[in-house]
């Protein structure tokens, strides 16, 4: 059976590190993809970074595999003018994707590649459940005289639904992070999680965490967490932070589910421009966010663990691209895990 892919290789090193991925699942099955422009590369072109025809085209596909967007030369502060990330998050909200999972698994091979000492992130396997389609991404904003404004709400369904997300992926425990101390939407947050708990998931632990607290656990005991459930804004922040417990945003994937149609997978890491077209950016992120794809899209489990046993064979014969320290360039780095799938 033929599995279409809508492929969004975006901006920066995105194209770079969408080739070698294609490479990479042409090896484990029957795939059509149809590539679309993307955020900076759909602005030149449309004037928009998410035509209507390319949302029709990811809703009717299997999955979305996306790489990255955004650049410089999109940068503005001007709210009139068309920016990549819109794309972006009018995917994410098109296709009705609240929950983002975010693996944090450093690997044995790299323990010395973190910025942190091997006895802080051994043992560390932790997921990010991150809500993405609420909050302050997608209140209400704008600006009033010489003020800004920007609105955080969640409802109970919203919060609810990524809960269950989270307490379903838990197992041995789900830490909630919010601001509760201050925000009312954080106390509504914490609200319905502890009501879901005690309704559903009695079996599971649950612990309820400052975010401030948690960015500082996450570095000094991060072993400690299971799943870790959070709206929009604190999951992006934590997400980035946990990234480098494995030593570098290079090596960390996301898929983004929940909707009734395709998920989407794409790497957590930008389009890196400073080092776009130089061909060294490291492909690993966007590898394994494919194995997510295969796994969660497609139930093909065999060729996610595949692709996911291939690149820590790869890492533990030494590859390092050069965000872990080493001078791999991206064919290197993919032919090293081609080798060994
Ligand atoms: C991410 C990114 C995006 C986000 C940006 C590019 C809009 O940082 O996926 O984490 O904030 O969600
Ligand atoms: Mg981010």
């Amino acid at each position: 059976m033929t599995h279409t892919i809508a492929l969004l290789p975006g901006d920066g090193i995105g194209p770079e590190i969408t080739a070698p991925t294609v490479e990479l699942l042409n090896k484990l099955g029957d795939f059509a993809f149809e590539q679309h422009l993307f955020g900076g590369a759909s602005i030149d072109a449309h004037g928009t970074a998410l035509t209507g025809e390319v949302t029709d085209a990811c809703k009717r596909s299997d999955a979305v595999l996306l790489a990255a967007v955004g650049g410089p030369k999109w940068d503005t502060t001007d709210p009139a003018k068309p920016r990549p990330e819109q794309g972006l998050l009018g995917l994410r909200k098109a296709l009705g994707l609240y929950a983002n999972l975010r693996p944090v698994r450093p690997l044995p091979a790299l323990y010395d590649a973190s910025p942190l000492k091997r006895e802080v992130i051994e043992g560390t396997d932790l997921l990010v459940m991150r809500e993405l389609t609420g909050g302050l991404y997608f209140g209400r904003r704008g600006r009033d005289g010489d003020s800004a404004y920007d609105t955080c709400v969640y409802s109970v369904a919203e919060i609810e639904r990524i809960a269950r997300a989270g307490f379903e992926a838990a197992r041995r425990k789900v830490t909630s992070v919010d601001k509760a101390n201050v925000l009312e939407s954080s106390r509504l947050w914490r609200e319905v999680v502890t009501d879901l708990h005690a309704r559903e998931f009695a079996h599971v632990e649950l612990q309820h965490v400052l975010v401030d607290n948690a960015a500082m656990q996450l570095i000094s005991n991060p072993a400690d967490f299971d799943v870790i459930v959070t709206e929009n804004m604190f999951g992006d922040i934590l997400s980035d932070e946990a990234a480098m417990l494995t030593g570098s945003i290079g090596l960390l994937p996301s898929a983004s589910l929940g909707g009734d149609g395709p998920g989407l997978f794409e790497p957590v890491h930008g389009s890196a421009p400073d080092i776009a077209g130089q061909g060294i950016a490291n492909p690993l992120a966007m590898f394994l966010s494919a194995a997510l794809l295969l796994r969660h899209a497609l139930g093909m489990e065999n060729e996610a663990a595949a692709v996911e046993l291939a690149v820590d064979r790869a890492l533990a014969e030494g590859l390092r691209t050069r965000d872990l320290g080493g001078g791999a360039t991206t064919d290197e780095a993919a032919q090293a895990v081609l080798n060994h799938l």
